[in-house]
């Protein structure tokens, strides 16, 4: 065992594209021992790993294998522990809705020294590579990040009121499977069921798919297009822009009469 262990690096890979990574990431990266990296790291990204590098996958796929968080915890301790360079590797940014914290608070009460390098999270990149500004002069004073999703067995239980702010864009991770409450709760508490809308899948990679519509649609449009995770939505005056600001996949035609 060695007196003092190495670092972990808790590294955000960004959305997808492998160009969207950071400078500081791509070097540790190439300097890694043992990557341990989750379901969302795209395969363009972990063919950058060095061949002679450890792979280990600890991600989840709904119902599928998965390392527990414990295990994953325990891992990363005795990676330190053993001197190797070990790479945390994430979808995203690892702060964002992505359990970094809680790897590093574990770290941290181990001793085990570490550092957190920030990715582009799901939405800087989904709305980049969409055309959709998550604020915009005149269209949204603020943007907030919302899960839509609980954790097992939790009911979704959000502050709808508060959320249902016209003049906010509302960002919501995760939010597939519940996308049908979230369109009604919102729209319940205030939100004009015109608000535009829009949906993407897979953003930032050669696989994209968009959608934009309104948020009373938004339910309709997600189903008839058959969207998958990961996909985000994104709901605000902003997301009409995309009309204008769209460059990288055109979005789906999203009338549910074409889709159907
Ligand atoms: C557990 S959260 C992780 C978020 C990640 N830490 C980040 O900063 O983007 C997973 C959710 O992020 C969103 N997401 C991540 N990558 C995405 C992508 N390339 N396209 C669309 N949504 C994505 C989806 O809502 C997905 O269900």
């Amino acid at each position: 065992m060695l007196e003092k262990p190495s670092p972990v690096y808790i590294v955000g890979a960004g959305p997808g594209d492998p160009e969207l990574l950071t400078v500081k990431a791509m070097r540790l990266l190439q300097e890694a021992d043992v990557v341990v990296y989750d379901r969302l790291v795209s395969d363009s990204i972990l063919d950058l790993v060095p061949p002679g590098a450890t792979r280990i996958f600890a991600g989840k796929a709904a119902r599928d294998h998965f390392m527990p968080q414990d295990e994953i915890n325990e891992l990363l301790v005795s990676l330190a522990k053993s001197g190797r360079s070990a790479v945390r590797l994430k979808g995203g940014d690892p702060f964002i809705f992505g359990r970094g914290s809680e790897e590093a608070l574990y770290l941290s009460k181990h001793n085990i020294p570490f550092e957190i390098v920030p990715g582009i999270t799901a939405s800087a990149g989904c709305g980049a590579y969409a055309g959709i500004p998550l604020t915009h002069r005149g269209m949204a004073t603020g943007v907030r990040f919302v899960t839509g999703h609980c954790r097992n067995g939790v009911h979704l239980d959000l502050n709808w009121k508060s959320l249902a702010d016209p003049d906010t864009t509302l960002v919501i991770y995760m939010g597939l499977i519940n996308v049908q409450k979230i369109s009604s709760e919102l729209i319940k508490a205030g939100l004009p069921a015109d608000t535009p809308a829009g949906a993407i899948e897979r953003g930032t990679t050669a696989d994209q798919r968009t959608i934009l519509t309104t948020l009373g649609e938004l339910p309709a449009c997600v189903e008839k297009a058959a969207l998958k995770a990961p996909s985000l939505l994104i709901i605000g005056r902003v997301v009409d822009l995309a009309n204008d600001l769209s460059w990288h996949i055109p979005a789906l035609d999203c009338n549910v009469e074409a889709l159907g």
